[in-house]
């Protein structure tokens, strides 16, 4: 092992810096050399690409966004793709190449190595936590808590204007993000798309808890449980309650990582590049519990990630 290649891919992820910071400075730690490859797996296609030594990631650790830069490119899940980023991979004779993304990337990163034989180590950075074989990923918690700054500024108004505030949060298909933000809003309901709800439903719990004493409620909704525009109509014509919305959006991808997030891409970086040394082929790093473990690359993506209803009961009973 000589040379190995680092990209981030997909969306980006409060942290990705960190990542790349622990994999260079790692790396040449033990004497290898490292190529960035820029604008996510379009890098590799196109060959876009840059020396990294150790100063190439100074000051970045506190960085949101990836120096990278990263796209979703579609060029990489088609035949010519994957050969034109496997002839890249050869043209610079890269022993190993570290992707940094979610599932999607880890997909590519694991078709590459099909076509290249390149070793591949995947690390997981997504703001949706939507990975299995990890307990969480880079950037989760900084979103986590991006969400609840902005939330409990949000709460002023709700309790102000007696009023019902839906708040849709990310995470694509899945309620990672949701569920966390709720519980730790303190959110009188959470929709997340694993656990079906109807509206009527909804609607009696908000009459319920407004003939208990509640005069202001929130509802944390992940942007995969339905459209938000419909719910909140629905909610104001069933129930008669003032009801407004907010779409969090990209303001969760950005910002500088929590400690939380910088920590867990050093610890990723680290060991993505140990995993190459010792002749891994196609890994994924991840923690389980307060271990860094690896688990193979291809059940990041093939496995569902269970969501933790016990949490979500936590939530529940803690709303009344
Ligand atoms: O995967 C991260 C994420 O922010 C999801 O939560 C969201 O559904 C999606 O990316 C948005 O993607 P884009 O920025 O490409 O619109």
């Amino acid at each position: 092992m000589r040379r190995i290649g680092v990209v981030t891919a997909g969306g980006d992820a409060p942290g990705m810096n960190a990542a790349i910071r622990a994999i260079v400075r790692s790396a040449i730690h033990n004497g290898l050399e490292v190529i960035g490859f820029e604008r996510g797996y379009a890098g590799l296609i196109n060959d876009e690409f840059r020396l990294m030594g150790p100063r190439a990631v100074s000051g970045i650790i506190n960085l949101g966004g990836t120096i990278l830069r990263t796209i979703r490119c579609e060029e990489m899940k088609t035949p010519e793709g994957l050969e034109k980023a496997s002839e890249t991979l050869k043209r610079h004779r890269i022993d190993g190449l570290i992707a940094i993304g979610g599932d999607g990337t880890f997909r590519g990163a694991s078709e590459l190595y099909k076509v290249s034989g390149v070793p591949v180590i995947g690390v997981p950075a997504t703001i949706d936590n939507d990975v299995a074989g990890t307990d969480t990923t880079i950037g989760f918690d900084t979103a986590v808590n991006t969400a609840l700054f902005a939330i409990d500024r949000i709460r002023d108004t709700a309790t102000s204007h007696e009023r019902i505030f839906v708040v849709e949060v990310m995470g694509r298909r899945r309620g990672f993000l949701a569920l966390e933000v709720g519980l730790a809003e303190g959110a009188e309901i959470i929709l997340v798309p694993e656990i079906k709800f109807r509206i009527e439903d909804v609607c009696r719990k908000l009459k319920k808890a407004k003939s208990e004493g509640k005069t202001s409620e929130i509802i944390v909704m992940a942007e995969g449980a339905g459209d938000s525009r419909a719910i909140v109509s629905k909610i104001s014509k069933e129930t008669g309650y003032e009801v407004r919305l907010t779409v969090l959006g990209h303001i969760q991808r950005g910002g500088s990582p929590t400690a939380r997030s910088r920590i867990l891409a050093c610890e990723f970086g680290s060991k993505a590049v140990d995993l190459l040394l010792e002749g891994a082929k196609k890994r994924m790093v991840g923690i389980k519990g307060k271990r860094i473990v690896s688990v193979d690359l291809d059940y990041s993506w093939k496995e569902q990630k269970e969501l933790d209803m016990r949490l979500y009961r936590l939530a529940e009973i803690l709303s009344a």
